[in-house]
């Protein structure tokens, strides 16, 4: 990160791992027990982001549909994760989608924290998942390597709090920062058309203060910033270095994984946009010719 003003941020972190591991009970137990700070009569949204505070310190979750977002900003060279944490259920075992997970956190550089999960039921076997892991690379630290791995119950919510805080010991060794006064800049988690509101985005800032009446651009659309509402549903006016919120004032959908950046003017934005239009135009009809070419000669 750059900046004068760097100051600690909290972590972003993504659950990966194989259908019907405990992904989302996970994440639901997580908001149930740790997202204390309810509003009276509030109304906790769905955003494709939550944010927990533990210990007097947050933590930022990407819902599972951040997956998409990881994968595709993965193939562009963006990265918004810090650490994934890799749920593995104890009974079944390393499963392909648990492989095809953690080569992308291993091709991403992100650390990962293996949650063995399901430990309640009596199928449970533990150690046999460190084993495979241990056949992946990701050797445990008991067994002199230098992966964490948590026994946890996503059911009864056995380990859990070891889990969240091997995540925040992993942020603290990696010295997690940004400076909330730099140009905002930030990814796309997840985006849809919302019939009443508009082009509906759900984004990390991960540098700069975003705020209200900011113009975005993103790799596919841009607006001004109408409002920005939180996972409990909250307006913000300003949203800082690891805030997630959902945007209204896009003018198109986004992609997940699309970068933005704030600049100066509706005019800088549109000048931009159609620079990227264009450039993509030029890259498609290379494309084209270069087929045509092919067939062409052989
Ligand atoms: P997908 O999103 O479909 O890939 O699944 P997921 O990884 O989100 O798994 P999900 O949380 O939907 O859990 C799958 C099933 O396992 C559900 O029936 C859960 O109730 C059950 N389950 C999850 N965690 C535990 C656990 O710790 N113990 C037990 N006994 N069951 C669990
Ligand atoms: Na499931
Ligand atoms: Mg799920």
């Amino acid at each position: 990160p750059e900046g004068k003003n760097l100051q600690p941020r909290a972590p972003i972190v993504t659950v990966m791992g194989h259908v019907d591991h405990g992904k989302t009970s996970l994440l639901d137990y997580v908001r149930k027990t740790k997202v204390t700070e309810r509003e009276a009569g509030g109304i906790t949204q769905h955003i494709g982001a939550s944010t927990l505070e533990y210990n007097g310190r947050k933590i930022v979750f990407l819902d599972t549909p951040g997956h998409e977002a990881f994968t595709s900003m993965r193939a562009r060279g963006a990265q918004v994760t810090d650490i994934v944490i890799l749920v593995v259920a104890a009974d079944d075992g390393v499963m392909p989608q648990t492989v095809e997970a953690l080569n992308h956190a291993k091709a991403s550089g992100v650390p990962i924290v293996v949650a063995v999960n399901k430990i309640d039921k009596p199928e449970a076997r533990p150690d046999r998942v460190r084993q495979q892991l241990s056949e992946h690379g990701l050797i445990p630290e008991e067994w002199g390597g230098d992966t964490i791995f948590v026994d946890i119950s996503a059911k009864t919510g056995v380990g859990i709090d070891q889990l969240l805080e091997m995540v925040l010991l992993v942020a603290d060794m990696h010295e997690l920062k940004a400076d909330p006064t730099v140009d905002p800049r930030g990814v796309i988690i997840e985006a849809k058309l919302d019939r009443g509101k508009g082009p509906v985005a759900t984004v990390i800032v991960q540098e700069g203060t975003l705020r209200v009446g900011n113009i975005v651009v993103s790799e596919s659309s841009w607006g001004k910033v109408r409002a920005m509402i939180d996972d409990r549903g909250r307006n913000l006016k300003e949203a800082g270095p690891s805030t997630a919120v959902e945007i209204l004032g896009f003018n198109d959908v986004p992609s997940p994984g699309e970068t933005f950046k704030v600049v100066g003017s509706e005019k800088e934005a549109r000048t931009l946009i159609d620079k990227i239009k264009q450039e993509e135009k030029l890259a498609a009809s290379k494309t084209e010719r270069h087929m045509t070419l092919e067939e062409l000669y052989g």
